[in-house]
């Protein structure tokens, strides 16, 4: 249970002032919201890449080598316990959201969000009910065409043929989860690049500011005069280039910094350490 110190209690009545004086806030979601789901993080302490080390650049090339044996191995192997993407796929097939992701949907429905713009394939920001919001790194409930990007949802879609055709331009099918070496669909990084831009305000909720181009984004907004609060428990490589560091589980953090929001910055009845 997080600790409710004087200085964290300040830091979020500033944070809260903050957000309240801008006029676009936008949220970089990382694993970290999603750990008090249940799914673990890549890097840090539990982490899936500290486990099993980062994966290479090649995932793509091997796809585009063979669609086919991919989709196939896929099916083949979808249960195959000591797997990184297995343990992945089985923390994510059973996650919720957390009070994390609906402290940031009642923030974007009282206007003091804007938009999301996620690393996260989990589904669970649209589960939780955020609207305006990009999958920069997409979503593993979606499949797209490799050729023309249409994107349909993975439930009901009939893999009558491998690999699967997409039925408007008979492109290739894969998952919409962009893979380790794959280029960002062009549309959502420039539709994330302008988030960044135009944004006076930017809150980095549990990444650890180490994949580019979504860790770029909070560069460029900063360096458009935008200010910075980070939602973190550990120190990030962002961490020198925020305004706020609000220290702690998003998925406690949030919800506190919706009280103050919604209640002018009145401390929370009996909750001060
Ligand atoms: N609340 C908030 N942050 C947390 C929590 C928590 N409960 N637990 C851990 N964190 C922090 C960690 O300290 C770390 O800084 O979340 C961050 C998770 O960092 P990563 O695992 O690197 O996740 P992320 O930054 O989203 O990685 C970016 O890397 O492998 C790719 O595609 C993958 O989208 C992912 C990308």
């Amino acid at each position: 249970m997080l600790k409710l110190t004087e200085e964290l209690s300040d830091s979020l009545d500033q944070a809260a002032a903050l957000i309240r004086l801008s006029k676009h806030v936008v949220a970089l979601a990382g694993a970290g919201l999603s750990v008090e789901s249940g799914i673990p993080p890549f890097r840090g302490p539990g982490g899936l890449w500290t486990k099993y080390g980062e994966p290479t650049n090649l995932s793509y090339k091997e796809f585009l080598r063979d669609p086919q044996e991919w989709w196939e191995a896929r099916f083949r192997n979808e249960d195959r316990p000591g797997d990184p993407t297995y343990e992945l796929k089985v923390a994510v097939d059973q996650a919720k959201p957390n009070p994390g992701h609906y402290a940031m949907v009642e923030m974007e429905q009282q206007g003091f969000l804007q938009y999301v713009v996620t690393q996260n394939v989990d589904n669970l920001h649209r589960v939780a009910g955020s609207q305006n919001m990009l999958e920069i790194h997409g979503n593993r409930t979606w499949l797209r065409c490799l050729d023309c990007a249409d994107r349909q949802p993975r439930d009901g879609y009939h893999f009558d043929s491998l690999p699967p055709r997409c039925t408007k331009c008979g492109g290739i099918i894969k998952m919409d989860t962009v893979m380790f070496g794959e280029p960002i669909p062009a549309e959502v990084l420039l539709a994330c690049r302008q988030q960044a831009e135009t944004c006076d305000c930017m809150l980095l909720v549990g990444t650890s500011g180490t994949v580019n181009p979504a860790a770029r984004l909070p560069i460029v907004a900063k360096e458009l005069g935008a200010t910075l609060i980070e939602i973190n428990p550990d120190e990030t490589s962002l961490t020198p280039w925020c305004d706020i560091v609000l220290n702690g589980p998003s998925g406690e953090i949030l919800p506190l910094l919706l009280n103050r929001l919604q209640n002018g910055g009145d401390a929370e009845p009996g909750n001060r350490a």
